[in-house]
């Protein structure tokens, strides 16, 4: 196999962004970080060298990491944390998958200006699925905060309340025109008449789904997640953070420039979120300079049929590359609440949740505690009790209508007891889950987002899941494949996925103002029988904590 070596220098850089200077921790001195570019079946090193004043671990999202869970990256899921001044080689091979993911640092929230583009092309000699693109353009849609990151969140996690909402959106780390300062810090795409381009979109915010449309034009999603899509012609994107969708775009219009735009989807009824709208554009070859651009007119805020109509309609290729049918047969079925919970405040402190109690959230009633001292795939691989419990609920601990629980109601399943609390499985068998999210209320989607494999989504609707109906509405022939999925606010998604893959998998919501309040479990996937399905030792130089 082809080797393919990077290094990520990780450091403060100062950047200028609406009208403020703001120190932010990056890689390489550039924001996003540096594109990693690679073909299926190639070997992957990063070298990670840790120069930032803070822990951090990078994670390489949607990567199947087999036999490699030591490369996986959330820290204290799969490695200590790399302390300010270490380093860590991540070594992979990349099997089984196309299409574009991303890495993004996976300790506390600094994945909000550490990512960058994993884009991964057939192997040579092979090609995709679809006509070639003339040209390949990440667009990498981010969310921007004047001030220290790591302060908004120390903040949210001592008061208990959300964090602060951003102040802007980003397209490749820069906001666009419609925000002060930033008139000349717009993303700017060339493109010739006639051709057609692959844009390769990654939610990269913290805690936004996003539209995204340009003006005039239509575009045909080809894969999403790294996985090939039956082609959907549409004129707007939804995209959940953690997720990518790669769309063919042709400039099929008249000589002139068009905006691209974005803007939160924002289900969550009531809450504070960033209202901004980014912006980059679009400019034909030979387009005057005077022309003024067409700006895309964006769904509401709230239109949840149109963000429902795009997550739904989505069916993979059949036959495609890397494509394997739906497994027939469940091995384990879980059924899983997920979403916000509450926690008793402090005497000391004034708390800024509900009621003013602390904002917390849940799995099945389990508020996810990452463990100190040692990771979750060390006391797996070297069999050391303690750091974890395997007794994760495979389903909530009470019955009730999920609909319907308000805030104030004081139900046990508000106040979720905190855990290290994982489920144990036999390498190759087939776990389907129901994802209800209304443990609240039902106030926002939430991104669900599963390490080291991607899972078939079998269905997904409103309202409580009914098995004795809903059932019927899986799609046992072409689900699209996912490694992120928007579970619908107030509603519920049904996935499937083959565990044959051994060591620690996270599962967690991808809003990180969710992951670090709990919304988070595991996965421990068994050795299978064979060498070739046995996870192997960690590397020597895997940080310790
Ligand atoms: Cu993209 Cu566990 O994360």
């Amino acid at each position: 196999a082809r080797i393919v070596e990077h290094t990520l220098h990780v450091r403060n850089l100062t950047v200028n962004r609406l009208c403020n200077r703001q120190v932010i921790t990056a890689v390489n001195g550039s924001f996003p970080g540096p594109r990693i570019r690679v073909r299926e079946g190639d070997i992957l090193i990063v070298h990670v060298h840790n120069k930032s004043p803070y822990d951090l671990t990078i994670h390489w999202h949607g990567i199947f990491q087999k036999l490699s869970a030591w490369a996986d990256g959330p820290s204290m899921v799969t490695q200590c944390p790399i302390r300010s001044g270490n380093k860590y080689a991540y070594k992979f091979k990349i099997v089984k998958q196309e299409g574009t993911l991303w890495w993004h640092a996976h300790a506390s929230v600094l994945r909000a200006t550490v990512y960058g583009a994993l884009i991964i092309r057939p192997r040579a000699h092979n090609s995709y699925p679809f006509p070639k693109p003339y040209r390949e353009v990440p667009i990498l849609l981010g969310e921007w905060w004047n001030a220290n990151i790591i302060d908004i969140q120390n903040e949210a996690l001592a008061l208990g309340g959300g964090p602060n909402v951003s102040d802007a959106f980003t397209i490749n780390g820069w906001p666009g025109d419609l925000y002060p300062c930033s008139g000349h810090q717009m993303y700017k795409l060339k493109v010739e008449q006639g051709k057609t381009y692959l844009l390769r979109i990654i939610n990269a915010a913290l805690n936004n789904q996003l539209f995204y449309k340009i003006a005039n034009h239509k575009m045909t999603v080809v894969a999403v997640d790294a996985s090939y899509t039956n082609p959907y012609v549409t004129n707007v994107v939804a995209i959940a953070p953690g997720q990518t969708v790669d769309v063919l775009l042709t400039a099929d219009q008249p000589i002139g420039s068009y905006y691209m735009a974005a803007r939160a989807y924002a289900s969550a009824v009531g809450l504070p979120f960033d209202n901004t709208t980014t912006r980059g554009v679009i400019v034909y070859d030979g387009a005057p300079s005077s022309t003024k651009p067409l700006m895309p007119v964006l769904p509401a805020f709230n239109d949840t049929p149109t963000a429902h109509k795009f997550y739904t309609n989505l069916t993979s290729l059949v036959g495609g590359p890397h494509w394997d049918p739906v497994p027939l047969k469940v091995d384990h079925k879980m059924f899983v609440t997920i979403g916000l919970a509450l926690e008793v405040c402090p005497s000391s402190t004034t708390c800024q949740g509900p009621n003013g109690t602390k904002l917390s959230a849940s799995m099945n009633n389990v508020s996810f505690v990452p463990p100190t001292g040692l990771s979750m795939l060390q006391a797996f691989y070297f069999n050391v009790g303690g750091v974890y419990t395997t007794d994760f609920p495979a389903k909530p601990p009470i019955e009730f209508d999920y609909t319907n629980l308000a805030i104030n109601n004081n139900l046990p399943m508000l106040f979720a007891p905190k855990g290290t609390k994982v489920t144990k499985l036999k390498f190759n068998s087939t776990v389907e889950m129901v994802l209800q999210n209304t443990a609240i209320n039902g106030v926002e989607n939430h991104p669900m987002h599963l390490h080291g494999f991607d899972f078939y989504v079998m269905a997904q609707g409103f309202g409580n899941y009914n098995p004795a109906t809903d059932t019927n509405q899986f799609n046992l022939f072409d689900p699209q494949m996912r490694n992120t999925i928007a579970v619908p606010v107030g509603g519920w998604a049904v996935i499937r996925f083959l565990a044959n893959n051994p060591g620690v998998w996270s599962m967690h919501c991808h809003l990180d103002a969710h992951l670090s309040i709990g919304l988070d479990t595991a996965f421990v996937v068994e050795n299978g029988p064979t060498p070739a399905t046995t996870l192997p030792p960690p590397p020597a130089d895997l940080p310790q904590c």
